[in-house]
């Protein structure tokens, strides 16, 4: 999967890579900034997107697709799609540019809108990345966890370094047993999810 990363995606991943690195420390507004995930997630989140069971592949929170673009790698591989979602316009239009030139429209389908409106059509979840603002985080959790399948895994960004926002649904996961779940230092901190 990491060996053969196809050229026109690499190369959009470095682009949004240096995009990211820019926004950070010019002023950016923090809605408009892009906030990726960095590269040692992405091949954490695609590595475990590559084990998950058949079945439907979410994310929640595109930004401008760099999260994606490692899923989609994995769904690739596997012969898979994967839905994402984004609230914001502007970021759905770099989005929509990210997955063109990329070349990954056959693999990814971006759902424009607040996650928590659509999350009822899916069923058979296998694989979610979830990455939204902190506040919509536990409406998807209780969301998902009742149409994953068995195997299924969810991961949550930023569990570490946003513990204390994220308390509530950190300690729902961590304690629920329907599913078996632990937190990784990697990054911003993973919080990893499988389904019982
Ligand atoms: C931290 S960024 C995602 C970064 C992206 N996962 C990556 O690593 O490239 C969070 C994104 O989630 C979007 N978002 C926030 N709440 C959302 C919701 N309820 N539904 C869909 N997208 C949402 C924001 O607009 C923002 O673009």
């Amino acid at each position: 999967m990491f060996h053969n990363i196809p050229r026109t995606v690499e190369v959009r991943m470095r682009y949004l890579e240096i995009m990211n690195k820019k926004d950070k420390l010019n002023g950016t507004r923090r809605l408009q900034r892009l906030r990726q995930i960095p590269p040692e997630t992405g091949k954490f989140i695609a590595l475990l997107a590559a084990t998950a069971p058949e079945g439907t592949y979410l994310e929640i929170g595109t930004s401008a697709g760099y999260s994606t673009l490692w899923l989609a790698l994995a769904c690739r591989e596997l012969g898979r799609k994967l839905v994402t979602f984004e609230v914001l316009e502007e970021k759905t239009s770099l989005a929509t540019e990210t997955f063109k030139v990329a070349a990954v429209e056959e693999v990814v389908k971006l759902v424009k809108g607040d996650a928590r409106e659509h999350l009822g059509d899916y069923n058979n979840i296998s694989f979610c990345f979830l990455d939204p603002e902190k506040e919509v985080y536990l409406d998807c959790y209780e969301a998902i966890i009742p149409n994953m399948v068995q195997g299924g895994l969810l991961i949550a960004d930023n569990a570490i370094s946003h513990k204390d926002e994220l308390k509530v649904m950190l300690e729902r996961a961590l304690n629920d047993e329907r599913v078996d779940a632990l937190i990784v230092p990697i990054g911003s901190g993973e919080l990893v999810c499988r389904k019982l």
